[in-house]
C-alpha cells in the first residue's frame, strides 16, 4: 500500500454527477491521491447523490436557503460546517450550479476547483455549450479552474478543446464535451493535489 497522503475531497454538485463518477473512479484506481469524503447537493433528487450512495460514499442534500443563484448566509454556514466536519482538504465543484460567496472562499483559499464546459473566458455562465453553438464558434472545450469571487473567472489549471461540427445539436455537443471533461478533471486535480502547480496572479504553471 502506498504511504502517499490521501487528500479528502468534498464534492458539490447539482446534476447527474458524471464528473463526480470520473473523479471517484480515479480515486479508486489510484490515479488520484484522494478519497471523496463527502458529496453535497442543493438539489434533493440530484443524480450525483445516488451515484455517491451507490459507491458507499457519504452524500447529503443541504438546503441552499432562500436565494436562487447562491447559498444564503445561513445555508452557506451549514455547508461550511458540513465540509469542515468531514475534514475536507479540497472542494471540488462538479456541476454545482450556484455561485460561491466570500465565507466559503475564505474557508478554503485556493482549494476550490470548478469545471466549466467552454474555453474560458469565452461563454461563462449557464449552458456554455449552447452559447458556443449559438455564437457560431468552430472550437469550444473544457476549462478546469480555481474558484475566485467572479463567475467562472479564477486562475485556469487546464483546458482542452472540442471541435464543433456543422450539424451539431446542443445535446450532441454537450455529450462530446462531457467525454473530454471526464479525462480533464481527474488529470487537472492530480496536478493540483501533487502540489505541482505554481500560481502567480492569474497564471498557473506546472512546477
Ligand atoms: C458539466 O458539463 C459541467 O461542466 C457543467 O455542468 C455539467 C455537470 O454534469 N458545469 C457548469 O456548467 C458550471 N457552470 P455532471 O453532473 O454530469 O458532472
Amino acid at each position: 500500500m502506498s504511504s502517499e497522503r490521501r487528500f479528502r475531497l468534498g464534492v458539490l454538485g447539482s446534476g447527474k454527477g458524471s464528473n463526480f463518477v470520473a473523479i471517484a473512479e480515479a480515486c479508486a484506481a489510484g490515479r488520484l491521491p484522494a478519497e471523496v469524503a463527502l458529496v453535497l447537493s442543493d438539489v434533493p433528487d440530484a443524480g450525483i447523490l445516488d451515484r455517491a450512495r451507490e459507491r458507499g460514499l457519504r452524500a447529503q442534500h443541504l438546503s441552499p436557503g432562500s436565494f436562487r443563484t447562491r447559498l444564503d448566509d445561513a445555508a452557506e454556514a451549514a455547508w461550511i460546517a458540513a465540509l469542515q466536519a468531514a475534514q475536507v482538504d479540497f472542494v471540488v465543484l462538479a456541476g454545482f450550479m450556484r455561485i460561491l460567496k466570500a465565507p466559503l472562499l475564505r474557508t478554503f483559499p485556493r482549494k476550490i476547483v470548478n469545471i466549466h464546459p467552454s474555453l474560458l473566458p469565452s461563454f461563462p455562465g449557464l449552458e456554455a455549450w449552447k452559447q458556443a453553438l449559438d455564437y457560431g464558434v468552430k472550437v469550444t472545450g473544457v476549462t478546469v479552474h480555481l474558484v475566485d469571487h467572479g463567475i467562472d473567472t479564477g486562475p485556469i489549471i487546464a483546458q482542452a478543446s472540442v471541435p464543433i461540427e456543422d450539424d451539431d445539436t446542443p445535446e450532441r455537443l454537450h455529450a462530446r464535451i462531457q467525454q473530454v471533461e471526464h479525462d480533464l478533471y481527474p488529470s487537472a486535480l492530480a496536478l493540483l493535489l501533487a502540489g505541482n502547480l505554481e500560481i502567480e496572479g492569474r497564471r498557473t504553471r506546472r512546477a
